[in-house]
């Protein structure tokens, strides 16, 4: 597995350097970028952005936007929590230097543009807390350097697909509190750099992949409220060592509670109730000194459910 990961890590950058080379865009490419899409904002309350992002003063001055000094180019782009009404302009995917964009925390609405993908440096990325609707990765899964992807509390809807696993680099996927349906595709198993996968608050079905619990950097598994059915692979931890958190309430899961568990040593918080979970409380949940918070209610549990220390 650390083989693949290293394989698709150097065609990565490959494909990035390539990229890069064929830019012909300055300055004055992002700044017309920039007023393209504060025009397509149809309320901004404060006028933060209609007073600040004035196309007399230079761009790297404006509010919200960080400049490279070796580019002189605009590497971030920071309007979270400015009541910004108003869809994102295509012309986002100009702003060819960008590392860093975060939106989120406004009321914006429409799809993502797919002009996104051009977005070759692109880091990080949050819309989290916003109105946006469509599919949800098909410009994403483009960017090859994407690590952190906060897509939570949006309309974000159809299925997960599978080219997610093009995304190699990705550390962080937050896609809590959409509309997101169908399976989990296994190739989420492949993101190999995975530290926090939160899919809490959708819709999604099936059983869950084995292939997620074989990330071995993963701390966080969040999958409450879906419609996720099935048994857990017998041997869940045996490739999780730094797991820290594993949510999976409100489910339809169901067999017995796999006494591997117990091989999870730094788990933290494990969260089973509202399952069909059937069976005793396994004692080798007692390995677990970790564990602060453990939650068993809501299942169909037989004989004694006291776990000694
Ligand atoms: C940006 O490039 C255009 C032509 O592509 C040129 O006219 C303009 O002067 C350049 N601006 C800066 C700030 O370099
Ligand atoms: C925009 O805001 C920045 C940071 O608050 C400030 O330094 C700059 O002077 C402002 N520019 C204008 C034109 O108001
Ligand atoms: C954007 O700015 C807000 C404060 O307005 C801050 O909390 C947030 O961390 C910033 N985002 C990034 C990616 O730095
Ligand atoms: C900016 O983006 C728009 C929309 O994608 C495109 O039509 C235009 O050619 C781009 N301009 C530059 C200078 O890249
Ligand atoms: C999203 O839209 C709904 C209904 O139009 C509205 O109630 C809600 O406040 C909006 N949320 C955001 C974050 O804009
Ligand atoms: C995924 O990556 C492969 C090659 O690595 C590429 O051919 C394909 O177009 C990508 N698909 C999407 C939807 O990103
Ligand atoms: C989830 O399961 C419930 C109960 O079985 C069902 O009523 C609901 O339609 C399902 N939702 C989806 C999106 O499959
Ligand atoms: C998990 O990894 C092991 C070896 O590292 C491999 O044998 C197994 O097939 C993998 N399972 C899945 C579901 O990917
Ligand atoms: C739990 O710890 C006991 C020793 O206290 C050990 O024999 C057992 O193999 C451990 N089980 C797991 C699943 O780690
Ligand atoms: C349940 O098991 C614990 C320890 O394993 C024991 O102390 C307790 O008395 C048992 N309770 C019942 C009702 O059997």
């Amino acid at each position: 597995m650390g083989r693949t990961c290293n394989l698709l890590f150097s065609l990565a950058v490959f494909i990035t350097l390539y990229h890069h080379t064929s830019s012909l865009a300055n300055i004055s490419t992002d700044k017309s970028a920039l007023l393209t899409l504060r025009s397509h904002l149809s309320f901004d309350p404060n006028n933060i952005l209609a007073r600040n992002w004035s196309s007399s003063s230079p761009v790297c001055s404006w509010i919200g936007i960080t400049c490279s000094s070796r580019h002189h180019r605009v590497t971030a782009l920071n309007i979270s929590s400015m009541q910004l009404h108003g869809t994102i302009s295509p012309y986002l995917g100009n702003l060819s230097f960008l590392v860093s964009l975060d939106i989120s925390y406004n009321a914006l609405y429409g799809d993502l543009p797919v002009e996104l993908a051009r977005l070759q440096r692109l880091k990080f990325i949050s819309v989290r807390n916003n109105n946006f609707t469509g599919a949800i990765l098909s410009s994403l899964s483009l960017l090859p350097n994407l690590r952190f992807a906060y897509l939570s509390m949006n309309q974000f809807s159809g299925e997960i697909p599978s080219f997610i696993s093009n995304i190699t680099k990705m550390e962080v996927l937050s896609m809590q509190s959409n509309f997101l349906e169908g399976e989990i595709p296994r190739e989420l198993g492949d993101l190999c750099y995975l530290t926090f996968l939160d899919l809490q608050f959708n819709e999604l079905s099936g059983s869950i992949p084995a292939s997620i619990f074989n990330i071995t950097t993963m701390e966080n598994i969040g999958l409450t409220y879906n419609n996720l059915t099935g048994q857990l692979p017998t041997t869940i931890c045996d490739h999780l060592p730094n797991l820290k958190g594993l949510y999976l309430s409100k489910n339809y899961l169901g067999g017995v509670i796999p006494p591997n568990l117990g091989k999870c040593r730094k788990l933290q918080v494990l969260s089973l109730n509202y399952n069909e979970f059937t069976g005793t409380v396994p004692r080798e949940l007692a390995n677990l000194t970790a564990l602060t918070k453990l939650y068993i209610g809501g299942l169909h549990l037989e004989g004694n459910t006291t776990i000694s220390y």
